[in-house]
């Protein structure tokens, strides 16, 4: 297995199996390179301690979790080719490894892809460098499943519609997308937000899959979460028209 300590390093390398899982990815594209370099920061910084990460807490996103008992088992066969993007630490990816999907994570920070690796040595291979706002060719339109939880609403708003676009890239035919975020109400300015993270609207997040062409499969699901004090999220699945 070879490991990269920078999305800098060769533009594409193998491990000794030549699986595509483990192919490393060339520099973030331009549009993303700062603050991709801001992620990769904390990730450096924490050294390890995932409590020094501030959205990282070492499981599943619930309210994944409670996708996947409710809504994925009528929508999404069982085997199926999954996708989280901006994977973090990698635990959602392992839930759905754990599930029997055929999972892969893929993150813009090197040093998070590496303490993936490092924390689930077993499923190495299925963490990866890339950019999700230059995504790998080999994963355009390949995915039953893409999970987007907190990326999109931790990057510079001028490019949430690319990578709603780009989650639908990844999408294959009838596959869906899932998407949670942190939520406002619909008409709250943004600017009221010191972000990031900037809080989705319903409304906003609807109008970001529709315009990269897929539709909601019904209302997002608008609560507040298990934190301490508890945070408003949004939910919704998304899938091609
Ligand atoms: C708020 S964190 C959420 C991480 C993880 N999904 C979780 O819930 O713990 C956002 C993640 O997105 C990654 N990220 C940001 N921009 C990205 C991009 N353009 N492509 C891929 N990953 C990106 C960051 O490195 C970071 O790991």
């Amino acid at each position: 297995m070879m490991i990269s300590n920078s999305v800098t390093a060769e533009p594409v390398q193998r491990d000794r199996s030549g699986t595509a899982a483990a192919v490393l990815e060339p520099r973030p594209s331009p549009a993303v390179a700062g603050y991709a370099a801001s992620f990769d920061e904390v990730y450096r910084a924490a050294d390890g301690d995932s409590a020094r990460v501030p959205w990282a807490d070492e499981r599943a996103n619930p309210a994944l979790v409670s996708w996947l008992n409710a809504e994925a088992p009528g929508r999404i066969r069982p085997g199926a080719r999954a996708v989280v993007v901006g994977a973090g630490l990698g635990d959602d990816v392992v839930e759905l490894l754990g599930r029997g999907y055929d999972a892969t994570g893929f993150d813009v920070s090197p040093a998070a892809v590496e303490w993936s690796r490092r924390r689930f040595p077993e499923h190495a291979e299925n963490f990866v460098v890339a950019d999700l706002l230059a995504p790998p060719a080999r994963m355009r339109r390949r995915f039953d499943l893409v999970v987007d939880a907190y990326t999109i609403q931790s990057l510079p708003i001028a490019l949430r519609a690319d990578a709603a676009a780009a989650i639908a890239s990844l999408c294959c035919p009838r596959g869906t997308a899932v998407c949670i975020a942190r939520g406002r109400d619909d008409g709250q300015p943004l600017d009221s937000f010191k972000g990031p993270p900037w809080p989705l609207s319903a409304r906003e997040l609807v109008s970001l899959f529709e315009s990269a062409g897929m539709h909601p499969v019904r209302e997002a699901d608008d609560f507040l979460d298990d934190e301490t004090p508890p945070v408003r999220r949004l939910r919704a699945a998304f899938v091609h028209r």
